[in-house]
């Protein structure tokens, strides 16, 4: 592991910290017509989302905000929208098109750069070392940014240890925080690693109820690179906001099927990013830290998997 670029990250005041007197639990006060989330602690309000440790020691918002397919004004409102109710994590690629969208988002929140944790991934027509260093330039420009906190080599595809070199340059300029890779099974991250100077912090893949990829999550534990989920509402598909079984979980708490699925990768230990363009949406997603879900629980909701991909156009 390159212990020579500790990020600064580790000392990131994530915490949006404002005077109350309230006492309660997880709540949202709006500030100037905007909402922030908040959980109340002695007498600050916090913004409640948790982080985990990377393997390299950065913090990681362990819920964040997706963005693909939020492109042009729609993307601008709503990566604002999101950061106005509490979302640190933005999540990007060079392949949503929605870099300069995003970047217009963060600039009109007039929010600090070092509160917020910005992903962008390197698209497989970019692959190879020459190409990867200027897509990154091309992906931080867009953006209107100095660094990434994550930069994720998209598909395992294309020249992989050519762009891994180049990610890992870039890592230790300090131009990326944390690199790592989407969906890699355990062979093709086996592979990376045979060459890798740096290991992977994260490794972002499908994951939902119907599809909880058991075997790559063990594998993950096991290499310490942090499991991250994509389309963790499955993109709406196979009914998931109707599926009985969590609506009947979700009464129990008087949740949403949105916020019990939620609930249920947190505690999995997984980072996932949910995408929304309705900011009541993003509110509700963010309100996951007041409950728990029991093993029993836990153990229903396992029993939902289908443990096959729901997006079969993108093998
Ligand atoms: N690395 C990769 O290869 C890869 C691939 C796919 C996705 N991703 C990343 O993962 C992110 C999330 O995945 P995704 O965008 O495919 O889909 P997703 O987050 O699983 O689901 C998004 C859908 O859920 C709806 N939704 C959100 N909150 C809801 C709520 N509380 N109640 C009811 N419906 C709700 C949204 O509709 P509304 O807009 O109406 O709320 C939208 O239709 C992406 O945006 C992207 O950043 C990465």
């Amino acid at each position: 592991m390159d212990k020579k670029n500790q990020p600064d990250g580790i000392n990131r005041r994530r915490f949006l910290q404002i005077g109350s007197a309230f006492a309660g639990s997880a709540i949202f006060l709006p500030i100037s017509g905007n909402y922030v989330f908040g959980a109340i602690s002695g007498n600050r309000v916090k913004n409640s989302i948790p982080d985990v440790k990377l393997n390299n020691g950065l913090l990681m918002p362990r819920l964040g905000f997706g963005t693909n397919t939020l492109t042009g004004d729609i993307g601008e409102r709503s990566v604002y929208d999101a950061i106005s109710v509490g979302y640190r994590l933005i999540d990007t690629a060079t392949v949503y098109g929605n870099e300069e969208s995003v970047g217009a988002g963060i600039k009109k929140s007039g929010i600090k750069r070092e509160e917020l944790f910005v992903t962008s991934k390197l698209w497989v027509d970019d692959s190879g070392y020459e190409n990867s260093k200027k897509a990154f330039q091309t992906s931080l420009n867009k953006l209107g940014l100095e660094y990434l906190d994550l930069y994720l080599y998209h598909r395992p595809r294309g020249d992989v240890k050519g762009s891994w070199k180049a990610m890992e340059e870039l890592y230790r300029e300090g131009k990326i925080k944390a690199i790592g890779v989407s969906n890699f099974d355990p062979g093709q991250l086996s592979e990376l690693m045979a060459y890798a100077k740096i290991k992977p912090a994260i490794n972002q893949i499908e994951a939902h109820v119907f599809y909880q990829e058991h075997i790559l999550y063990d594998d993950l534990k096991k290499r310490d690179v942090q499991m991250e989920a994509w389309s963790p509402f499955a993109a709406g598909r196979n009914g998931i906001f109707s599926n009985e079984t969590l609506a009947a979980i979700a009464r129990k708490y008087n949740k949403s099927i949105a916020q019990v699925v939620l609930r249920w990768h947190f505690q999995r230990g997984i980072v996932a990013i949910p995408r929304s363009s309705q900011k009541t949406h993003m509110i509700e997603n963010l309100n996951i830290f007041d409950f728990e879900l029991p093993n029993s629980d836990m153990q229903t909701i396992a029993s939902l998997d289908l443990n096959t991909t729901q997006f079969p156009e993108w093998t």
